[in-house]
């Protein structure tokens, strides 16, 4: 059968990566050209062994926005600005975007920040942010954004981790109502850390100042800016990096407490990124990207901040809700006001909105001639809300596509934008349902089996078909995944290509069907996906282990019907504790929200006599969610773990379970497929 031009392209990109990214890497400008595309050192370290545009130099801030001011973009709309949460509307055109972000780069480089130097930033969905991120860019400072929902605990990890020499800040964010007070959390948080910045940049927002505290190093944003406009300071040269110099560092959840610092190098990730606009969204200079996420996140980054940017589209800033800002009609009412073609959410977002809207009354009132397409990431995509949703937008596709903070580009989708050697599209693959499309160009998808022991050590094999196991990249991984961990080679090994030599383990787990479509059905490990945001068990474990009556705890995800999954905290006490049991779960339900934030929308937690272990005291916890899913000894679906310590605590869970009505909960994100049920 002839391959579709898709697997085609997507073939041609692993046989051929230096013609291929060459390609997309000649459209940006580089300062000094690569010698090669893709070096290969089999001598070298795991993190060095493959090198994309080896010598190249470039900045990513020069292409996002110079080179568009130069090319006669400079009047376009580069951000648009919506903000229902703040009644406040803005439009900054590329020149303005250029001059706002020279004037930052003057700021943060009068502080003696330069090329090797890490800024953390913590501020809302609002302009500065991104202002801020290109400034860093330009000076080839790396950022690290922490995501405003995180409270003090998760901030005072990455400030730890990434020891920022600066930090950049909101007064405070908005939610529908009530406002976050970010500079008390980024207090905290400092407070608590080891590492002390010397500065924090704040912007003062009216919904809610914040007092600034000179002897603490706290300065005023539009303070700082003036005093560089007046004295003339501002960056208006940029300094070229090496393409895999790092341009950011994104903590993402690890199976641990301690989140990991993913790096995105400038070179490959500008070259991808531009490629997956082109490829997947079938974006042109000059249209409208709207990215309903939030730049905290990996999608926020590369489609609401740098994506849209690279390729001379405008973006969309939204700082609202699906719903309640003020109603379920918000994004399309942006669709319409900005003329929007590529529009990206999480289904989650799309979840709330049909619960509201369940006919469409109020997106019909909006009209959405101009969009070409809605995107979806950040969990599994049901079918139901993908079909009511392409009904809503008169038919248009609507593509799910995969991926994760450590791939920085999807790894899977229905490409809508290739071309054939004429310039014309192609016709993009068809939809599947309960599948979030075939791989995109760069990545090799394959299905392992579990790591088994032979006797001569851990071997395992590629999966044929809709066999499910294990989904792994092969190497190399293309130019825009991760480089290494920040200050952590050795976790990025462990994490990622320790399991699996010669893969890059995903952590996902699913098949890839007869016709190359993959799906993904479940994490090999303990992250969840919360109203799309990716967190750890290990997270909320780590705080709930705080509480002086607890001795033990496990945190488990339960699917929900509107944020897909959930955490729920099993605890055991500690002998002797007199507290009110009431009083415990209330209190835990308060630490979380405090430390972790309230996205982590945790608040059950169940006190229990004792939980499943292994006799080298590990927790079971594969097991547990085995008997929330409706597995159980009596039905023989149960399987005892051979290393369990006690098997009776199974019989007590599986009781305990079925009084607080869990049982049948499969903890999963998003519903599998009938027809992939089916072959499974
Ligand atoms: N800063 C501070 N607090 C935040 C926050 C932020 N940026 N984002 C959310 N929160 C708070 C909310 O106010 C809420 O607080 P509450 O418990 O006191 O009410 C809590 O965290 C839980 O938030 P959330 O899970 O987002 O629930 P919600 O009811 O506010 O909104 C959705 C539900 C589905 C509308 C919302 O989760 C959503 O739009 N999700 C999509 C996320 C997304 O796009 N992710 C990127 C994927 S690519």
């Amino acid at each position: 059968m002839e391959k579709h031009v898709q697997a085609q392209v997507q073939h041609d990109s692993i046989k051929n990566p230096d013609k291929y990214w060459g390609d997309f890497a000649s459209l940006l400008h580089w300062d000094q050209p690569y010698s090669k595309v893709l070096t290969h050192n089999a001598m070298a370290p795991p993190t060095d062994t493959y090198h994309w545009f080896k010598n190249g130099k470039l900045n990513t801030c020069f292409n996002a926005v110079d080179r568009h001011v130069l090319s006669g973009r400079g009047k376009q709309v580069a951000i648009y600005y919506d903000s229902p949460l703040n009644n406040e509307k803005r439009q900054l055109t590329y020149q303005e975007l250029l001059d706002q972000v020279q004037t930052c780069a003057g700021v943060i480089a009068s502080h003696g920040l330069k090329k090797g130097d890490t800024v953390l930033i913590y501020m809302p969905m609002v302009p500065e942010a991104l202002i801020s991120m290109l400034a860093c860019a330009r000076l080839g400072v790396t950022h690290s954004v922490v995501f405003g929902g995180f409270a003090p605990l998760e901030i005072q990890k990455r400030i730890n981790d990434s020891k920022p020499k600066l930090i950049i800040g909101g007064s405070c964010g908005i939610e529908v109502n009530k406002i976050i007070p970010y500079k008390e959390m980024l207090d905290k948080a400092i407070d608590m850390s080891a590492h002390k910045p010397a500065h924090r940049i704040i912007f003062q927002r009216d919904a809610g100042r914040a007092v600034l505290d000179p002897s603490r190093g706290d300065l005023d944003w539009n303070d700082e800016m003036q005093r560089i406009r007046l004295a003339g300071k501002q960056f208006k040269d940029y300094v070229p990096v090496e393409s895999n110099h790092p341009l950011y560092i994104l903590y993402t959840s690890g199976t641990t407490g301690l989140p990991k610092g993913v790096v995105r190098d400038n070179g490959g990730h500008a070259t991808q990124t531009l490629a997956t606009m082109k490829n997947l969204f079938g974006a042109r200079p000059g249209e409208v990207v709207f990215c309903a996420s939030d730049v905290g996140w990996v999608v926020g980054h590369s489609f609401i901040c740098y994506g849209p940017l690279l390729l001379g589209c405008s973006t969309v800033l939204y700082e609202g809700k699906p719903v309640g800002t003020p109603d379920a009609g918000a994004f399309f009412r942006i669709l319409e006001e900005y003329k929007v073609s590529t529009w990206y959410t999480a289904p989650t977002a799309l979840r709330a909105i049909r619960r509201v809207d369940p006919d469409g009354n109020f997106s019909a009132k909006y009209d959405l001639h101009h969009l070409r397409g809605l995107y979806l990431a950040g969990e599994r995509s049901d079918t139901g809300t993908i079909a009511h949703f392409r009904h809503i937008i008169g038919g248009k596709p609507v593509v799910d596509n995969y991926w994760s903070t450590e791939s920085g580009s999807p790894i899977t989708g229905a490409c809508q934008g290739l071309e054939n050697a004429h310039g014309a599209r192609e016709e993009p693959i068809a939809i599947r349902h309960g599948s979030a499309g075939m791989p995109m160009p760069g990545y090799d998808v394959r299905v392992l089996s579990d790591p088994e022991d032979d006797g001569s050590g851990y071997k395992f094999h590629e999966l044929g078909p809709s066999q499910f196991g294990n989904i792994v990249l092969k190497l190399p991984l293309p130019p825009s995944a991760l480089t290494t961990l920040w200050n952590n080679s050795k976790g990025f090994h462990k994490s990622y290509l320790d399991q699996f030599p010669g893969w890059f383990s995903t952590g996902d787990a699913g098949i890839v069907d007869e016709d190359g479509y993959v799906h993904v059905m479940s994490r090999t490990d303990d992250i969840m996906q919360v109203a799309g945001h990716r967190l750890s068990t290990g997270s909320v474990e780590q705080i709930l282990a705080e509480h002086p009556a607890i001795s033990e705890c496990c945190v488990v995800p339960l699917s929900d019907k509107l944020k897909g999954q959930i955490p729920m905290g099993l605890v055991v006490l500690k002998s002797g504790v007199t507290q009110k049991e009431e009083d415990i779960v209330k209190e835990t339900v308060h630490m979380v929200r405090q430390n972790l934030g309230a996205i982590a929308n945790y608040n059950q937690t169940h006190i229990i006599r004792r939980l499943p272990k292994t006799r080298s005291g590990k927790i079971l916890r594969r097991t547990i969610r085995d008997i929330i899913a409706g597995k159980s000894l009596e039905n023989s679906k149960l399987v005892v773990p051979a290393t369990i310590e006690d098997a009776t605590v199974l019989n007590e869970l599986e009781d305990v379970m079925n009084r607080l009505g869990l049982v049948g909960n499969d903890g999963e994100a998003g519903k599998l497929d009938d027809t992939v049920k089916a072959k499974l």
